[in-house]
């Protein structure tokens, strides 16, 4: 059996090296998430997902754009197409419509903080808009909320953990049971 460190240089070494393995099982998981879904998506899931931006948001959505074609995934793009400056209420409202109509299962909407996008979004009946920056909260609101709507800032972080919050939130099923009687007192709260 190995000898536990008893001085503090070997209790540093041990620590890194718990703190390394720990590291790679995240990097393992992530990964899982993101073949898990196109895995879903060769079987047949047809998901359709609509996405938007403002001019806060142009290049995250291009970004988020290039994520949604390499995992096969179908999408509509509600723009905008030039960098000019426009209002985010306006570009929530296609996907927003969208989703609410049924025609798209998810929406992401992309401003500079995501703040603006995701009240706008919220204004639309059967709209669950989830502002997400942490992929512990994209998970939680897919499986507690039943979001159908995520928001992002590309101005609060970068392309990298968007792609991640992206992917968990895609792949995410609603966790039903306790949580369905309370988004259907969000949804009495329309009324
Ligand atoms: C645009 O400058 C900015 O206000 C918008 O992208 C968003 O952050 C609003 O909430």
């Amino acid at each position: 059996m190995t000898a536990l460190p008893n001085n503090s240089y070997q209790k540093g070494m041990l620590k890194k090296q718990i703190q390394l393995i720990l590291y790679e099982l995240y990097f393992f998981a992530q990964k899982d998430v993101m073949i898990g879904l196109s895995t879903k998506q060769k079987r047949g899931n047809k998901m359709k997902i609509a996405i938007s931006s403002d001019h806060g948001g142009n290049n995250l959505r291009k970004e988020i754009i290039q994520q949604l074609e390499e995992l096969g995934l179908s999408y509509k793009d509600f723009g905008p197409q030039t960098n000019d400056s426009v209002d985010y209420p306006d570009y929530a409202a296609p996907v927003t419509e969208g989703v609410a109509s049924g025609e798209y299962d998810r929406g992401i909407l992309i401003c500079g903080t995501g703040i603006g996008m995701s009240i706008a979004a919220n204004k639309m009946k059967g709209i669950r808009c989830a502002l997400v920056h942490d992929v512990f909260s994209a998970k939680a609101t897919r499986c507690h909320n039943d979001s159908n709507v995520l928001a992002m800032g590309e101005r609060v972080i970068g392309p990298g953990l968007a792609r991640e919050i992206v992917a968990t939130w895609l792949a995410q099923e609603f966790e039903g049971g306790r949580h369905e009687r309370r988004i259907e007192k969000i949804s009495a709260l329309e009324k």
